[in-house]
């Protein structure tokens, strides 16, 4: 099962797909997140996408598609952050790879902004946190590896405006393609990400699949 978790930048969807991802035993593709290790990595792709990412506009379709490629095959994976435009759908499609959901996380602006002005990320593991919302044990240090955390520099207050700018021009749009699609449920996820969770554990098709 291909799960596509989708909505504006800060609306959860990597704090939410990791619940799912422990709860369901699926694979959590982000597609920011493979950016930032090919980046890490010095990879002559993460090199070329930086430029983008730090402006806050999506990378080349041809970049974030030749990085994808290999992790789209896996069975049981929640994809975060792609498809992120019609062409990154098409592609999907021309590979025959099926969505069989696409959760939509909504949430208002002020909410999105506070909630990524907030942000930090273990440099180490990934694991996210929030400086109020979700605040590690020890300032600036992860709970689960000791790594120290860090702010993403796309999450600076002008970059952030921008992102926002380009997710309602080349990405909402995709709700309703999906909508059409009847494959689409919408998620109020203003609230704490238990809240959030427990909405889309309550929904139908995840009872179903007997995932809980
Ligand atoms: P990407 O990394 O995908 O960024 P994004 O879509 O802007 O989303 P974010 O990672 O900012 O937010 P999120 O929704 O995952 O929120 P999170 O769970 O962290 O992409 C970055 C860049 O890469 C793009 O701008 C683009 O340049 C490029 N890119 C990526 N994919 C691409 C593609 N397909 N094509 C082209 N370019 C691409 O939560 C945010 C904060 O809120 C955290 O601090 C968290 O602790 C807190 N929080 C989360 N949920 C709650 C809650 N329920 N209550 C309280 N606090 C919460």
């Amino acid at each position: 099962m291909k799960i596509l978790i989708m909505g504006p930048p800060g609306a959860g969807k990597g704090t939410i797909a990791e619940m799912l991802k422990e709860n369901l035993g699926v694979v959590h593709l982000s597609s920011g997140d493979i950016l930032r290790d090919a980046i890490k990595e010095n990879n002559p792709l993460g090199m070329k996408a930086k430029a983008f990412m730090e402006k806050g506009v999506l990378v080349p379709d041809e970049i974030i598609i030749e990085l994808m490629k290999e992790k789209l095959n896996t069975d049981d994976s929640i994809l975060d952050g792609f498809p992120r435009n019609l062409a990154q759908v098409k592609k999907l499609e021309d590979a025959n790879i099926q969505i069989d959901i696409v959760l939509n996380l909504q949430v208002n602006e002020e909410t999105i902004i506070s909630r990524i002005s907030g942000r930090r990320i273990c440099e180490k593991c990934g694991k996210i946190y929030h400086l109020k919302n979700m605040p590690s044990k020890k300032e600036g240090i992860c709970d689960i590896c000791g790594g120290n955390l860090y702010q993403r520099k796309d999450d600076e207050p002008q970059t952030i405006r921008e992102r926002l700018n380009t997710y309602k021009q080349q990405t909402e749009g995709l709700v309703n393609y999906y909508n059409d699609k009847g494959i689409l449920k919408n998620i109020d996820a203003g609230g704490n990400k238990e809240t959030t969770y427990d909405k889309m554990a309550g929904l139908e098709w995840l009872k179903k699949k007997k995932y809980r």
